[in-house]
């Protein structure tokens, strides 16, 4: 909630929290290739390699990626990824999925790039959570227009985010379906990301599940 007023804490703690949840299924990060997609200015990317990683960074804009992206920044799209296939041991993206027009696609270059065994780890705000419209949220749930329309009234500017531009509604039972019908991944956690109990079940509720998950996190393992 304070990711606003204080994104340094934020990032470093959900970082950390990427960090503890991919070494508990894939062990220590410490020379693993991890190629972390559309990481904006990299706080992930950072935390991989303070953990040993050979982090890479892919974000298709300048000016997410800032002033000082660091060694390893590359400028890319996450639907073509400038990378061998396989090459990866982990693949990561944090909160993409909602931000790009066809997931499908963009989770297959996931795969595409992760190495037979290796980790792909997926998390994104689902359309009907509470925190579904980004920064016009919750207001989305009365329509993207109207919140929109709210948000540039109360603070007198344009909102970021424009459903159908550069936010999608993406669900959760409908993300667990495409995941479960395709036969080159496994699925190792499907959960509420931020949870602070049950985290493993509630995406296991359907209709409830748009709501509570909040954030769903996947970690998938590629098969052979
Ligand atoms: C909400 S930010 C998330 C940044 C970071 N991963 C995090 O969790 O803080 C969404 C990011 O997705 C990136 N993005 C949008 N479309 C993309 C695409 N097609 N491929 C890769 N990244 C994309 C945006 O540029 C932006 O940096």
């Amino acid at each position: 909630m304070r990711e606003q007023q204080d994104p340094e804490s934020c990032y470093r703690l959900l970082a950390r929290d990427a960090a503890d949840q991919l070494e508990a299924y894939g062990g220590p990060l410490a020379g693993r290739v991890v190629v972390d997609i559309g990481g904006g200015p990299g706080w992930f990317t950072r935390e991989f390699r303070a953990r040993g990683a050979e982090a890479y960074l892919f974000e298709p804009d300048a000016a997410e990626l800032g002033n000082a992206p660091g060694p390893g920044a590359v400028l890319a799209d996450g639907y073509l990824l400038p990378l061998a296939d396989g090459c990866a041991d982990i693949s990561f993206s944090s909160n993409v999925l909602e931000h790009v027009a066809d997931p499908a696609t963009f989770l297959s270059e996931q795969v595409r790039v992760t190495r037979p065994g290796g980790l792909i780890y997926v998390s994104f705000t689902n359309w009907y959570s509470p925190w579904g419209g980004h920064e016009w949220a919750p207001w989305h749930y009365l329509g993207a227009d109207r919140a929109r329309a709210r948000y540039q009234r109360r603070t007198g500017r344009p909102a970021k985010h424009r459903l159908g531009e550069n936010l999608f509604a993406v669900h959760v039972g409908a993300t667990l379906r495409q995941v479960r019908a395709r036969d080159d991944v496994e699925i190792l956690a499907a959960r509420s990301r931020y949870a602070p109990f049950l985290a493993g079940a509630i995406p296991r509720i359907p209709l409830l599940r748009e709501v509570i998950t909040w954030n769903l996190l996947l970690i998938l393992r590629r098969c052979a």
